[in-house]
């Protein structure tokens, strides 16, 4: 292992940018299939792996969607996150931030109580047996209509306190952030922090209406920012965080080579960058291998890998006295 390998090992880390649902590795997948006794178009692991070939973000998430159907209990979710957690602690990763899509679950007849107890459960787990604190994101999926995120948003307010903030994901271009202007006013209203994706492959205008109509405390994805000097300026007057996926990127597209990844240049700009994995399981890479492929590919120096770590805690929902601690914690290491 290089120096640096080393390093992005050594170094305690956040994430920020993680649907759960996109963790659900091929091996659990199958299992769950056997486990719920469903009918599955797959007939092996390798063939689910095979079939992960994406252009584009939808072709991606057709294949998401179908995926995360094997989860129907509790104890399903409890599993899935459970795995995400040991990963994390294989990786050094400290705090988690972690999304989910109770419409992807709620549609198919599975309630928001056994998706939302089950994925608590083992963050509880988490925490006790690894030392993992976390937050959780209820993202609301942007194809479907303002009314069922607002349904979805009552629904979660029985288990409100299980959750730190609301999203919103899933097919950008063509539904903008302004589409779900209301449901984030009554979110930040009932104490949500506020997250979207914009900019991912959806125009620098959405990254605009997130900030302006949605008043987002926090940036998914925003590489097509980069298209607009006055929103770079914007974002960088404000230390907006924004939670970058270069292996999601390349997967879906939105770069061609990792050579091209914009990260270097946003850093550059001075905008407060933080590394995320997205979906692991469907990119080829957990944590660790997105700052091991940008950092080979931009050839980033020892300085930018902490920076961008430290990012991790800065842009957290921790409170000031946490980012702290972890702060210090990375500097002793360097
Ligand atoms: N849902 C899961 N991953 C996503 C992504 N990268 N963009 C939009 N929606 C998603
Ligand atoms: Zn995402």
């Amino acid at each position: 292992m290089t120096n640096l390998a080393q390093l992005i090992q050594d170094l305690p880390k956040a994430e920020l940018h993680l649907h759960i649902e996109g963790s659900l590795e091929p091996e659990l997948m199958f299992e769950l299939a056997k486990r719920n006794e469903l009918d599955f178009p797959y007939s092996s692991v390798e063939e689910i792996r095979n079939a992960y070939q994406f252009t584009q973000l939808q072709d991606f998430l057709d294949i998401y969607y179908a995926g995360m159907s094997v989860l129907i209990k509790e104890q399903d979710f409890y599993d899935l996150t459970m795995a995400y957690l040991k990963k994390c602690d294989e990786q050094n990763i400290v705090h988690v931030e972690i999304f989910f899509d109770p419409q992807g679950h709620t549609e198919r007849g599975v309630s928001y109580k056994t998706v939302i107890t089950g994925i608590n459960r083992a963050l509880k787990d988490g925490l006790a047996d690894f030392g993992i604190s976390y937050k959780t994101i209820l993202c609301f999926l942007r194809h479907l209509s303002e009314e069922d995120a607002i349904k979805t948003l009552n629904e979660a307010k029985e288990f409100i306190e299980l959750i730190d903030g609301v999203g919103l994901d899933s097919s950008e271009v063509g539904n903008p952030p302004s589409k779900f202007k209301n449901v984030f006013a009554m979110a930040k209203e009932a104490g949500l922090k506020l997250v979207a994706h914009a900019g991912e492959e959806g125009p620098p205008e959405y990254v605009e209406e997130a900030l302006s109509i949605l008043k987002i405390d926090r940036l998914d994805h925003g590489n097509r920012s980069m298209e607009s000097e006055s929103l770079i300026e914007k974002l960088k007057e404000s230390q907006m965080a924004l939670t970058v996926c270069p292996l999601s990127n390349l997967k879906l597209c939105v770069v061609n080579d990792m050579k091209d990844h914009p990260i270097k240049s946003m850093l550059d700009a001075g905008l407060l960058i933080t590394v995320n994995s997205d979906d692991p399981s469907y990119f080829g890479g957990y944590l660790n291998e997105n700052y091991l492929a940008i950092q080979e590919s931009l050839n980033l120096s020892k300085e930018m890998i902490v920076t961008l770590v430290k990012n991790g805690f800065i842009g957290s929902f921790l409170s000031d006295d946490e980012k702290n601690r972890h702060l210090d914690a990375i500097d002793l290491l360097v």
